[in-house]
């Protein structure tokens, strides 16, 4: 499977990334500019020697892969979309980004006319198959590549192969357990418990996760 990291420049690509290289799976990390790729790239390889990974512009990685997933800030999103076009259509995407503000010290959510930014993504990109999830994990949990995570993966998305898609590229990180949390339409609920994972962290100085029970 190649998967492409766009933004993946940032922590949380990156972060994702490696642990997708450690997997075993083939990743083009993509950037408004290739030099940025292109040393995010030389990052990973010093992770994850044996990693299968290239550098691009976020539209080229998007082009030559099959999972697209989207790392930049939601303000960045709409840009992101455009520049990659029709490279999205048809194609997985998965929905990393978290529309956050911060106010007097605590995460809030930015409210998103659609309702939630894998919501937006599929109004820009009716073609495309959403899938949104792997919001729980932090940048700095997910680049310890040493240390193994652990929790649920809640996933939401309204086309079922792609959903599918994706709890197995979740599964290929050991103790990680995708869940299917419904419908686009429940995203926002994943976009709303990062923001109350953030102030958690914060408050207890900690790196929370999710884990279920009774599921
Ligand atoms: N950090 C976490 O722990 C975490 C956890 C869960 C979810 N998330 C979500 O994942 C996304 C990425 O997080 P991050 O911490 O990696 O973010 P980040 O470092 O702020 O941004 C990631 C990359 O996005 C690109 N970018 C920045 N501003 C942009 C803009 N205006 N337009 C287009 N591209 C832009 C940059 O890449 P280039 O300059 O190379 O193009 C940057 O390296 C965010 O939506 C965040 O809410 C983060």
């Amino acid at each position: 499977m190649k998967i492409a990291l766009l933004g993946g420049t940032g922590p949380e690509g990156l972060g994702l990334a490696a642990r997708f290289l450690a997997a075993g799976e083939t990743v083009a990390i993509g950037s408004r500019t290739l030099g940025r790729a292109e040393e995010a790239a030389g990052k990973l390889r010093a992770l994850v020697p044996a990693g299968r990974v290239t550098a691009a512009t976020n539209a080229d990685a998007a082009a030559a892969s099959e999972v697209i997933a989207v790392s930049v800030p939601f303000a960045g999103l709409d840009a992101t979309l455009a520049a990659c076009g029709a490279a999205l259509e048809g194609k997985v995407i998965l929905d990393l980004v978290v529309p956050l503000r911060v106010e007097g010290g605590i995460f809030l959510l930015e409210e998103v006319v659609e309702g939630s930014a894998a919501e937006r993504i599929q109004a820009r990109v009716p073609g495309a198959r959403v899938v949104s999830g792997l919001k729980h994990q932090s940048a700095a949990d997910l680049l310890e590549i040493g240390t193994e995570l652990e929790g649920d993966v809640l996933l939401c998305g309204d086309d079922a192969g792609a959903k599918e898609i994706v709890s197995k590229l979740v599964r290929d990180v050991p103790k990680l357990r995708p869940i299917d949390a419904g419908g686009l339409r429940i995203a926002r609920h994943l976009d709303a418990v990062t923001a109350l994972l953030l102030n958690l962290n914060k408050r207890h100085k900690a790196r929370s996760s999710v884990r279920l029970v009774g599921i």
